[in-house]
């Protein structure tokens, strides 16, 4: 007997943008007449824009509910998932019910795993109110939650219905969670567009000012670059893996900080550390290292290892890397600015030689 399960599926959605958040509540109202809201965001973006945003999306006959938990990736757990699933279900959660998430990646992260297992999956929004979670974490489809042993060990592929960016949420980001984000953003020029990242160098003091309308061109042309890798390889079978620059190094980072040091600047720190491993193996040039490490420094991001941090113990953790296959670590690294190289394997021994130059 065999079950046939072919299946053709279309997750296609749309990224709108819109010029506040009122706009993104009336849109889905429009869209779920009927279906209860639940807006997942955390205090310290909810005391700026959940009572608003509630109002507009709040129906006659469906009301619009809130869940404010506490801001920080401590939250993005087991524990609160299931805090959070409890209240929905006591709300009355219902398959056809939508969950959205309005916050920064950590939020979108979490509110998407408890979307994309409640009733076996219901209706997900992304509202990104942070640049990190604009230019990355609200595409792609890409929900979990971390574990002691490991980020993002326990997760899914859950797409949004949509994802409704409003570039002027940026104002009330603080500046170092803004930087965070920049380093999002020049990954995406390093890997993947050197115009994009020749432009940022040449428009620090704007986007430092966070110019809108710079804001703006920076966050589609990101937006883009992922929608394009995400529509070769939705579940990063590989090519995907070219958004991992960085990655491998600065996930370690962040664990051995206890989640101290934040999404954002750990990557920083883990792209100039893979640079450097990509010049040593003779991939990338000496001056195309440099110009990745001023162009994070330019916009405040550390590109050295916290000077308390032991290199030993940031190695180990980049071995238990989700990309660890058969012994060996699996790095993305840099051909030169605008590409990079994905998946390039190396034993152990090696990877600790270049580590520790
Ligand atoms: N799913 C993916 O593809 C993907 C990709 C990259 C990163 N991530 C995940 O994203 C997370 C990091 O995202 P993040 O940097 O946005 O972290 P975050 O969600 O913790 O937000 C950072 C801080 O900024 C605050 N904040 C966000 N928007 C704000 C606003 N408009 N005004 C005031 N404060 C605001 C938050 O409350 C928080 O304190 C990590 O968990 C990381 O693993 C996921």
């Amino acid at each position: 007997m065999r079950i046939h399960l072919k299946r053709i599926i279309d997750n296609s959605y749309d990224i709108r943008f819109v010029n506040n958040i009122s706009e993104a509540g009336a849109d889905i109202r429009s869209t779920y007449p009927d279906a209860r809201v639940f807006i997942i965001t955390d205090v310290n973006v909810g005391k700026h824009y959940a009572g608003p945003f509630a109002r507009c999306v709040s129906g006659r006959t469906a009301p619009a509910y809130v869940l404010r938990i506490p801001a920080g990736e401590a939250s993005k757990n087991r524990t609160m998932k299931e805090s959070l699933e409890d209240q929905l279900i006591s709300l009355g959660a219902t398959r056809n019910s939508v969950i959205v998430a309005l916050g920064g990646g950590m939020i979108g992260d979490l509110a998407g795993f408890v979307a994309a297992t409640l009733h076996r999956g219901v209706s997900f929004i992304q509202i990104p109110t942070s640049l990190l979670a604009q230019v990355d974490s609200s595409i792609g489809g890409k929900v979990a939650v971390d574990h002691p042993q490991g980020k993002n060990l326990i997760g899914a592929f859950f797409q949004p219905k949509k994802v409704y960016i409003d570039v002027s949420t940026l104002k009330t980001l603080p500046d170092g969670e803004f930087r965070n984000g920049m380093a999002e953003v020049i990954k995406y020029g390093a890997i993947l567009d050197g115009k994009l990242f020749t432009f940022l160098e040449k428009n620090r003091a704007a986007i430092l000012r966070k110019n809108p309308n710079i804001m703006h061109a920076i966050i589609e042309r990101c937006c883009e670059l992922k929608r394009a890798v995400v529509e070769k390889d939705e579940r990063e079978v590989d090519y995907r893996r070219i958004l991992n620059f960085g990655h491998t190094i600065g996930h370690a980072v962040e664990q051995v900080s206890n989640y101290r040091i934040a999404h954002g600047k750990a990557v920083a720190i883990g792209m100039a550390a893979e640079a450097k491993v990509s010049t040593a193996l003779g991939i990338l040039s000496s001056n195309d290292a440099a110009r990745l490490e001023d162009a994070l420094k330019a916009f405040g991001l550390a590109t050295s290892f916290p000077a308390k941090m032991r290199t030993t113990a940031i190695f180990d953790m980049t071995l238990r890397d989700k990309k660890t296959q058969q012994g060996k670590v699996h790095y993305t690294l840099l051909e030169k600015i605008g590409k990079a190289r994905v998946g390039v394997p190396m034993s152990r021994v090696r990877a600790q030689e270049l580590f520790e130059r």
